[in-house]
């Protein structure tokens, strides 16, 4: 890693700031409380200032804050998008704004690479509701079965398993394995959509989302009457809610869908900084927001960002042989390709 000595100052106001980032102020003001605005413009102009110094790349989540989202991340996208950048990428220093999992999967792909993570423990319900252990226990149970793993997985996790999955891909990586019956984890919901859509039979695990589970289909249904909106759902949801959604797919595929069909009005029944990142990108559509915030993403603010970068802390270490073992797996998947099945 290169030295952690910086030039770049502490994030100070100054009045010029206003004019300097004129274009994400006003971008900014769409779509949080504009009084909040002038508080992020000192980090992200000192963050900025120490990527340049750094030659660092800030990958971020679509369901990052929109200061982050709009204000210093380089590359955007969801999860896969996102390891699939940090492997592609010229940068030697990735920070990595979003859950562990994802700095993981960044990092196993881009092993050469330095990446950061700006607070290690954002972790996520799926990941941590299953061990590599449990994984060898479901294996002996069901002997022969090959196991498919959400991406949402640590990397022991992804070691254990024959192919990873995400949730655009998941039927598709399912059916590739060839075989009758299928460990499908941790993600009992998703498992269950998957379940409805193929002939293979799945032995599922009984992980969640915190965020999504949350979700009813009476507010589904009541987004829809009540303010005439298209429900668009990601498939961590119950099975209740994604019956009642208009299109149900993972973060990449919802996005697809509003770049394909321009509804006038919409809500997003997933994390909800994905609306306020999405509705400067489709300015005619109007976004009825949910209030779930994952707290996981939220740990990664602006601050911990700079601090990331400054001290060049929180490096992603994956032990070599659980790395190429998940490697193996990621590759398995990609190797499906990433043809959208939600
Ligand atoms: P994506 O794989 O679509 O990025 O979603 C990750 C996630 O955490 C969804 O809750
Ligand atoms: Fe994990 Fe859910 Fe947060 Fe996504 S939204 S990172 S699945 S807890």
């Amino acid at each position: 890693m290169p030295g952690t000595d910086t030039a770049v100052a502490a994030p100070q106001w100054r009045d010029t700031l206003l004019d300097d980032h004129a274009e994400l102020r006003a971008t900014l003001e769409r779509v949080m409380p504009c009084l909040e605005v002038p508080l992020h413009l000192p980090w992200i102009d000192a963050i900025r200032a120490l990527k340049r110094e750094r030659g660092a790349l800030v990958l971020a989540h679509t369901y990052q804050s929109p200061e982050i989202f709009h204000g210093v991340a380089d590359i955007t996208g969801d999860s896969l998008a996102l390891a699939q950048a940090a492997a592609d990428c010229d940068s030697d220093l990735i920070v990595l704004c979003g859950v562990h999992f994802m700095a993981e999967s960044a990092k196993i792909l881009a092993p050469h690479r330095t990446v950061l993570i700006p607070d290690r423990e954002a972790g996520c319900s799926l990941a941590s509701s299953i061990t590599a252990a449990d994984v060898r226990a479901l294996r002996a149970r069901h002997p022969g079965a090959p196991v498919v793993s959400y991406v949402n997985t640590s990397a022991e996790v992804k070691a254990e398993s024959d192919a990873c999955c995400t949730s655009a891909n998941a039927v598709q990586v399912v059916e590739s394995m060839g075989a009758d019956k299928v460990i499908f984890l941790p993600d009992n919901y998703l498992g269950q959509w998957v379940a409805g859509r193929t002939r293979v039979e799945l032995v599922l695990w009984h992980g969640t989302c915190e965020v999504h589970e949350q979700f009813t289909a009476q507010q589904a249904r009541h987004t829809r009457e009540r303010f005439g909106a298209v429900v668009l759902a990601h498939p961590e949801c119950g099975p209740g809610v994604l019956a009642e959604a208009d299109f149900v797919g993972s973060t990449s595929g919802m996005t697809r869908w509003l770049e394909r069909e321009r509804p006038a009005r919409v809500a997003l029944v997933t994390e909800c900084s994905m609306a306020d990142n999405l509705r400067v990108r489709f300015p005619e559509t109007e976004f009825i927001k949910p209030c779930n915030l994952c707290p996981h993403m939220q740990k990664i603010t602006l601050p911990k960002i700079f601090d990331c970068l400054r001290d060049l802390e929180n490096e992603i270490v994956i032990a070599p042989d659980v790395a190429a073992r998940a490697r193996a797996a990621l590759e398995r998947m990609l190797a499906v390709g990433r043809r959208e099945t939600v």
